[in-house]
């Protein structure tokens, strides 16, 4: 069997051009332009290009693109005095504080100082309370943008069995309660599970964010099953240079899976598409 490709880029694309359209609207209707403010700690490359691309997205959809690069050794205290001007800030729909924050400032206390109806990540402790109890709540982007390709290639997901790779907060556990809320049977596995071949051997969906360069071999895979790579792996490539890969082997996997996302042009583009629908939902939900 050869995969069908899920193509992540032209979705995205076509996310963000619903969300232009509707800011539109909002703007012509209401005279609203929905904001959004980044908070960059440091400067860190990746985490500088992820900023980079979510400001240049957020004005090309038509919202207004708020930027704080802070010096590496900011204190919490300035830090926490920046997020309380943003909660109380109109302009300010939607506030990200891009992660992993430098060592010396407590992730936790900075996260659940923003605003849960600002919080278009949906880390805020409120946020993953609503999300658990399958009640109204900022979702977080990557598994929102995993479970909305899921769902465009398979209709309904009810019934099927899922095993999430990786139980981070920003991806493997919200990812998990996506797909119980959508009548998945869901395992979560991680570095401690036993057999994890055989585990995934019986997934029909296979959400792999271990952070792991291929670590996912195709005999590991279900024949016809769906992998959704979430990995984001430079990896240096024969001949010299780098190339990105997932936490799946991509070729390998496309040769037993019915339908696979590619790295790059799968989940990332869709991460950035769910902020600005987030942030889109937070004016809303703002303005009522
Ligand atoms: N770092 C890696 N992924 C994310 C994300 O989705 N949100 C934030 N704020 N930081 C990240």
């Amino acid at each position: 069997m050869t995969a069908t490709i899920i193509d992540g880029k032209a979705f995205a694309a076509k996310v963000r051009g619903q969300v232009a359209e509707q800011v539109a609207r909002l703007k012509a209707d209401h005279g609203l332009i929905p904001g959004l403010a980044v908070v960059l700690v440091g400067a860190d490359p990746a985490s500088e290009v992820y900023v980079r691309s979510k400001g240049k997205m957020t004005v090309e959809v038509g919202m207004n693109s708020f930027e704080h690069k802070l010096a590496a050794d900011t204190s919490e205290a300035d830090l926490l005095a920046l997020i309380d001007k943003l909660n109380n800030d109109p302009q300010v729909n939607g506030i990200l504080v891009q992660l992993p924050l430098p060592d010396h400032l407590n992730e936790d206390l900075v996260i659940n100082s923003i605003a849960p109806q600002k919080d278009v990540d949906g880390f805020h402790i409120s946020n993953v309370g609503l999300l658990g109890t399958g009640q109204k709540s900022m979702v977080p982007c990557t598994p929102l943008g995993c479970l909305m390709m899921l769902r465009a290639h398979h209709g309904s997901l009810s019934g099927l069995d899922a095993v999430v790779i990786g139980r981070s907060n920003i991806v493997g556990k919200p990812m998990a309660q996506l797909l119980l809320g959508d009548s998945c049977t869901v395992t979560v596995a991680h570095s401690r599970t036993r057999d994890l071949p055989a585990v995934v051997r019986r997934a029909d969906i296979v959400v792999a964010a271990v952070g792991r360069a291929q670590m996912v071999p195709g005999d590991w895979i279900k024949p016809g099953a769906t992998v959704i790579d979430v990995g984001i792996n430079r990896i240096e490539k024969d001949g010299g240079g780098t190339r990105l890969v997932g936490d799946v082997d991509y070729d390998s996997c496309a040769a037993v899976a019915g339908a696979i996302t590619p790295v790059p042009g799968g989940v990332g583009p869709m991460t950035i598409a769910c902020l600005l629908a987030n942030t889109l939902t937070a004016t809303c939900r703002d303005n009522n």
